[in-house]
C-alpha cells in the first residue's frame, strides 16, 4: 500500500472513530440534560397540582358530610382537568376514580393503567413512565391529613416534541460530522500529497544514484527531509568521486599494461612456436601464451569499459543484421564448443535489424556465447535464436549448464563479479558487465534467466529498425 493511501486511510479511520464517539457522547448528554428539564417542568406542575388537590381534600375532611371518594375526584378534576393532556386520579387501591382528557372529564372508558407507576407513587415519591408513543405518565402521591398516601394524581403529557428535537439534533450532528469527514478527507489528501511529493522526489534521486547518475538533489526545506536531501547529496558526491577514482585507476592501469602485455604475448608466442625439443618447456610456453592472451582480452575489455565511462568516443553506428553477426560469432567459436562436444542448435531469422556498432555488438554476442560454452558441461547443448518481436530485435542464447543462483542474477552483471559456482572455468567477471553496457549503449537491455543445475538463457534485446 502506498504511503499516501496509508496516511489517508489512517486519518479517515481515526476521524470516523472519534466522530462516532463524539456523536454518541453528545447525543447521550443532550438527551440526559433535556430530560432533566422535562422532569423539572413536570415536577413544578406536579407541585401546583398537589397543592390544589390537598386544599380540596382538606375541605372535604373538615366538612361534616363525608362524601365518597368519587365525588372528591370529581371536584378535584373540576379544578385540575386542564393541568395536562390527560389527568387521572387513583385511590390507594390503584382504582381509577376519575379522569379528564383535553380539559374534559371522562366518565366512562377503561384506559391503560401503568400500575407500577402508581404503585411507586404510593410509596411517597414522584414516579413516571414514558411510553412508545412519547407520552409521559407522571404520578404524584397525595397525602391525607394523617400523612397517608391516600390518592395518586397522574398527569399525562405528550413529549414527542422532545424526541423530534432530539432527532433533529442527531441529524445535524451526523450531517456536520459527514461534512467534517469530507473536509478531513480532502485536507488529508492534500497533506498526503504534499508529504509524499518530496519523498517521491528523493526516491527518484536514489533510483538515479543506483544507476550511477549523481545529479544534485534540490530540496529547499529546513526539516528532516531537507537534511535527508543534503545527506544524499553528500553521499552522491563521495560515491561519484570514489567511482571516478576507481574507473580512472582501472583505465590508467589498463593503459600501462597494454604495451608490456603485447610484448609478453609476442615473446611467449615466439618462444612457443620455436620450442620443438623440450616438451616441458613447450608446455610452459603454451601456458604463458594462454595466460597472456587471457590478460590481453581482459585489458581490451577494460579499455572498452573505460572508453564508455569517459563517453568521449563517438561510435560508428550502422544498421546491422544481428543474425549475420551471430552467425559469424558461432562460426568463430564453433571449434571451442566442439572441444567440449557441445551441440549447437540455431534458429536465426532473416533480417533482425538493429542500429549498433558492429565490432562491439559482435564482442557482446561472443561474450555470451563464450559463457554458454564455459559454464556448460561436456556434451551439453546450446540453442541460439534470433528474432524480431514487436519492435524488438532479440538474440537469445540458452545453455543447459550449471546455472546461476537467483540471488546472483543481478550481481553477475556487475564488473568483476563471478558467481559462487563459477570456478568451473577461468574468467575475470567482466564479460557480462561489458555486454550490458554495450547493449545499453544501443538503447537495448540484457535479460538473464537461470536456474541452478538446469541452465541459463541470456537475451540481448535491441530496438528493431
Ligand atoms: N551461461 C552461464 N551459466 C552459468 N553461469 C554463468 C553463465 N554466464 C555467466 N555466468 C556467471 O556469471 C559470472 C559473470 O560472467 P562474466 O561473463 O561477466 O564473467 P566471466 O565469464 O567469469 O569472466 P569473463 O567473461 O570476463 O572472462 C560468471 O563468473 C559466472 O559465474
Ligand atoms: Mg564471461
Amino acid at each position: 500500500m502506498k504511503y499516501a493511501t496509508r496516511l489517508l486511510l489512517s486519518y479517515l479511520f481515526f476521524s470516523i472513530l472519534s466522530f462516532s464517539i463524539i456523536i454518541i457522547w453528545v447525543n447521550k448528554a443532550i438527551e440526559h440534560y433535556s430530560f432533566i428539564t422535562i422532569e423539572k417542568q413536570m415536577m413544578e406542575k406536579a407541585d401546583i397540582c398537589e397543592l390544589s388537590f390537598r386544599e380540596i381534600l382538606t375541605r372535604y375532611e373538615k366538612s361534616t358530610t363525608q362524601a365518597d371518594a368519587s365525588v372528591l375526584a370529581k371536584d378535584v378534576l373540576e379544578v385540575l382537568k386542564a393541568s395536562g393532556r390527560e389527568v387521572r386520579i387513583y385511590n390507594n387501591n390503584l382504582k381509577l376514580l376519575g379522569s379528564a382528557a383535553n380539559g374534559i372529564e371522562v366518565y366512562n372508558g377503561s384506559p391503560k393503567i401503568y400500575r407500577s407507576n402508581i404503585k411507586n407513587a404510593l410509596k411517597g415519591n414522584y414516579s413516571y413512565t414514558v411510553t412508545n408513543k412519547s407520552l409521559i405518565y407522571f404520578a404524584i402521591p397525595i397525602q391525607d391529613n394523617y400523612y397517608q398516601n391516600a390518592y395518586v394524581f397522574e398527569i399525562v403529557e405528550d413529549i414527542s416534541y422532545f424526541y423530534d428535537i432530539m432527532d433533529k439534533i442527531r441529524f445535524i450532528l451526523i450531517i456536520g460530522a459527514g461534512g467534517f469527514i469530507i473536509l478531513i478527507t480532502l485536507s488529508s489528501l492534500y497533506i498526503a500529497r504534499r508529504t509524499t511529493k518530496p519523498i517521491k522526489y528523493l526516491l527518484k534521486a536514489t533510483e538515479k544514484f543506483s544507476k550511477q547518475q549523481f545529479d544534485r538533489v534540490e530540496l529547499k526545506r529546513k526539516d528532516e527531509l531537507g537534511m535527508l536531501a543534503a545527506g544524499l547529496n553528500q553521499m552522491g558526491i563521495k560515491l561519484n568521486e570514489y567511482i571516478q577514482y576507481q574507473k580512472q585507476f582501472i583505465s590508467n592501469v589498463s593503459h600501462e599494461l597494454k604495451t608490456p602485455l603485447a610484448a609478453i604475448r609476442g615473446f611467449s608466442q615466439y618462444l612457443y612456436e620455436g620450442e620443438n625439443e623440450d616438451k616441458d618447456l613447450k608446455k610452459i610456453y603454451f601456458h604463458l601464451e594462454n595466460e597472456s592472451e587471457r590478460l590481453t582480452k581482459l585489458i581490451n575489455e577494460l579499455l572498452i569499459l573505460s572508453r564508455f565511462d569517459k563517453a568521449t568516443s563517438e561510435l560508428n553506428i550502422d544498421k546491422e543484421d544481428l543474425s549475420e553477426l551471430t552467425k559469424h560469432v558461432i562460426k568463430e567459436m564453433k571449434p571451442k564448443a566442439e572441444e567440449k562436444e557441445i551441440l549447437i542448435e540455431t534458429d536465426l531469422k532473416n533480417g533482425v535489424w538493429a542500429d549498433v556498432n558492429k565490432i562491439l555488438m559482435t564482442h557482446a554476442i561472443a561474450n555470451i556465447f563464450d559463457n554458454a560454452i564455459k559454464y556448460s558441461n561436456a556434451g551439453g547443448h546450446i540453442r541460439v535464436e534470433t528474432s524480431a518481436v514487436q519492435n524488438t530485435a532479440v538474440i537469445k542464447i540458452s545453455d543447459q549448464g550449471i546455472g546461476i543462483h537467483k540471488n546472483e542474477l543481478f550481481m553477475v552483471q556487475e564488473r568483476f563479479y563471478r558467481a559462487e559456482n563459477s570456478n568451473l572455468a577461468k574468467g575475470s567477471g567482466l564479460g557480462l558487465s561489458l555486454c550490458k553496457e554495450i547493449v545499453e549503449k544501443f538503447n537495448g537491455q540484457l535479460i538473464i534467466e537461470s536456474e541452478i543445475g538446469v541452465g541459463t538463457s541470456v537475451s540481448l534485446l535491441l530496438p528493431f529498425v
